[in-house]
């Protein structure tokens, strides 16, 4: 009530063509550990260097800050999300190309993500690394700490992960490097930046 948003005076469009490229965001979801992030961040570097103008945001990064007040329960991980698809949005109207990493594990709040952010925009990557490779590499020792009972809600041991129903790409990393990954994510991405 009484709030009147104020139209940008320089479009998406405009800006778009000033970066001489699409903005978008592509959505990484997936397990703690299941490299989202990893390959988040060897993306970024690649379109960085062919000048894309890129951003990442990042679970543990956002949890930090903007999102500091929030928990694990299913509310708060609702809350997290609708938020980070908020500033995702701003980004691209900023003629960012938006790489965010986070488990996301609510088939309902992806879609929810994908309706802020507007569809044509959303690209999503599920990065799909079985529960036990993750368990395996537990590069920030969670599991290990969930095993020993010091984490409740812990996505995929006793708080449930929605395995994406429809994403616009599958990332098996199980027997594939993060390289490798990393460069068929980038020639499905390419096309999808490029102005007309
Ligand atoms: S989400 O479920 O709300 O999308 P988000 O991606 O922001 O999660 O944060 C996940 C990161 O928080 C994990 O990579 C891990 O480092 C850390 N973490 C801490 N506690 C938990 C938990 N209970 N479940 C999952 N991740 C957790």
């Amino acid at each position: 009530m009484n709030i009147h948003p104020t139209s940008y005076s320089i479009s998406q469009n405009e800006r778009e063509k000033m970066n001489r490229h699409k903005s978008i965001v592509i959505w990484f979801t997936g397990l703690s550990g299941s490299g989202k992030s990893s390959i988040a961040q060897e993306l970024e570097r690649l379109l960085f260097q062919k000048n894309i103008h890129c951003f990442p945001l990042d679970g543990d990064n956002i949890r930090t800050g903007l999102n500091s007040d929030l928990d694990f329960s299913d509310q708060d991980r609702s809350e997290n999300i609708r938020r980070i698809s908020e500033v995702a949005k701003l980004l691209i109207q900023s003629g960012q190309v938006v790489l965010a990493s986070f488990i996301s594990p609510f088939e309902k709040d992806r879609l929810e993500a994908k309706r802020i952010i507007r569809e044509h925009s959303f690209f999503e990557v599920f990065v799909d690394t079985p529960l036990e490779l993750c368990k395996k590499r537990d590069p920030k020792g969670l599991y290990h700490k969930v095993e020993k009972g010091e984490i409740k809600n812990f996505t995929g041991i006793n708080s449930p992960y929605e395995t994406p129903k429809n994403p616009d790409l599958i990332l098996s990393t199980e027997n594939k490097t993060i390289q490798e990954c990393t460069t068929e994510l980038l020639e499905k991405i390419l096309p999808l930046i490029e102005l007309e």
